[in-house]
C-alpha cells in the first residue's frame, strides 16, 4: 500500500489526492460500522467514550492503534482483565479496528479538577521521569503508545501502581521501566495531574 502511495505521489499529486479522498471515505465507513457496534461499550466507557466511573477508562481521542492493540492482546491472553477478556473474545480483528476508528475521532473531555498544587509540580515530574518524550508533549499518544491526558483520575493511579509492581501486563517492558522509578507520592501527583488534561465537557456531552 505505502508503494502504491508512494508511486502516486512521484507519478502525479492529483492521483496522490484522490487516492485520499477514497481513504477517507473507507474511513468513515469503518467509524459508521464501529459506532454501531460500541453501544454495548459506551455503559461503561461513557457517552462518546468519555467514561463517567473513575476506575474505567476513557476511550475517546486515543490513538486507534492503541485501542486496536489492547483489545487485541486482552483477546490474545497478553492483558487480563475480569471484565475486558470476556468482551474481546468476542470481536473479530474487523470490530477492533471499526471500534477504534469510532472512538479514537471522539473528543475527550474530562470533569476531574486537579489540586493547584499538582497542577504545578506535574509538568516537572512528567518532564523529570520522560513521561512525555514516550506519550508526546501533551500526553495525547501516538500510534500504540496511549494517549493519557484527560484519563480517569483512579484508573490512572491503578495502572502506574500495577506497572510499578509489575502486575498490569506491558507490551514492550518499556512503562513497567518508567514507572519503577516512580514513588507512591509522584504517581498520586501524576495522576491528579494527568486526569485533567483535557476540555471540560460541554452541555451536549454531560
Ligand atoms: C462492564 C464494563 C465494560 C464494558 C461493557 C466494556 N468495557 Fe472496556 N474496560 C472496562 C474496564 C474496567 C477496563 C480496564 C481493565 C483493565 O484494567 O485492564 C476496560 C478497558 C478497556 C480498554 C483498554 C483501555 C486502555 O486505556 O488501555 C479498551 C480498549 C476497551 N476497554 C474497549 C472496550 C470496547 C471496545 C468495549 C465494547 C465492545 C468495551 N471495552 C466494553 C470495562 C468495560
Ligand atoms: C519509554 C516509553 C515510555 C515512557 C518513558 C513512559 N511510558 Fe507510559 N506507556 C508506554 C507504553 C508503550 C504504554 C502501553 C503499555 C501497554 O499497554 O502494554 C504505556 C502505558 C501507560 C499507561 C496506561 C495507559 C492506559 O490507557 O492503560 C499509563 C497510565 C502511562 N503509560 C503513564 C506514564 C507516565 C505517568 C509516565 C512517566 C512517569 C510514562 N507513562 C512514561 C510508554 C512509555
Amino acid at each position: 500500500m505505502f508503494t502504491f502511495l508512494y508511486q502516486n505521489i512521484t507519478t502525479s499529486t492529483i492521483v496522490g489526492v484522490v487516492f485520499l479522498c477514497f481513504s477517507t471515505n473507507n474511513y468513515a465507513a469503518n467509524i459508521e460500522a464501529g459506532k454501531a457496534k460500541a453501544q454495548t461499550c459506551i455503559a461503561c466507557h461513557g457517552p462518546n467514550g468519555n467514561s463517567i466511573i473513575s476506575e474505567f477508562p476513557s476511550l475517546s481521542g486515543q490513538p486507534a492503534q492503541a485501542i486496536s492493540t489492547a483489545l487485541y492482546r486482552y483477546r490474545e491472553g497478553n492483558r487480563k482483565n475480569p471484565i475486558m477478556s470476556p468482551i474481546a473474545a468476542e470481536l473479530t480483528n474487523a470490530d477492533m479496528n471499526n471500534l477504534a476508528a469510532y472512538f479514537s475521532a471522539e473528543k475527550r473531555t474530562s470533569t476531574h479538577i486537579t489540586s493547584a498544587q499538582n497542577a504545578s509540580l506535574g509538568p516537572e515530574l512528567a518532564n523529570k521521569y520522560n513521561c512525555t518524550q514516550c506519550h508526546g508533549p501533551q500526553m495525547l499518544g501516538l500510534q500504540h503508545i496511549p494517549r493519557i491526558a484527560g484519563q480517569q483520575h483512579q484508573y490512572l493511579i491503578t495502572q502506574l501502581r500495577g506497572f510499578k509492581a509489575q502486575t498490569r501486563s506491558d507490551m514492550d517492558g518499556n512503562m513497567s521501566s518508567a514507572a519503577s522509578a516512580l514513588t507512591d507520592a509522584d504517581i498520586v501527583i501524576l495522576s491528579d495531574y494527568i486526569a485533567g488534561l483535557a476540555d471540560r465537557p460541554t452541555a451536549k456531552n454531560e
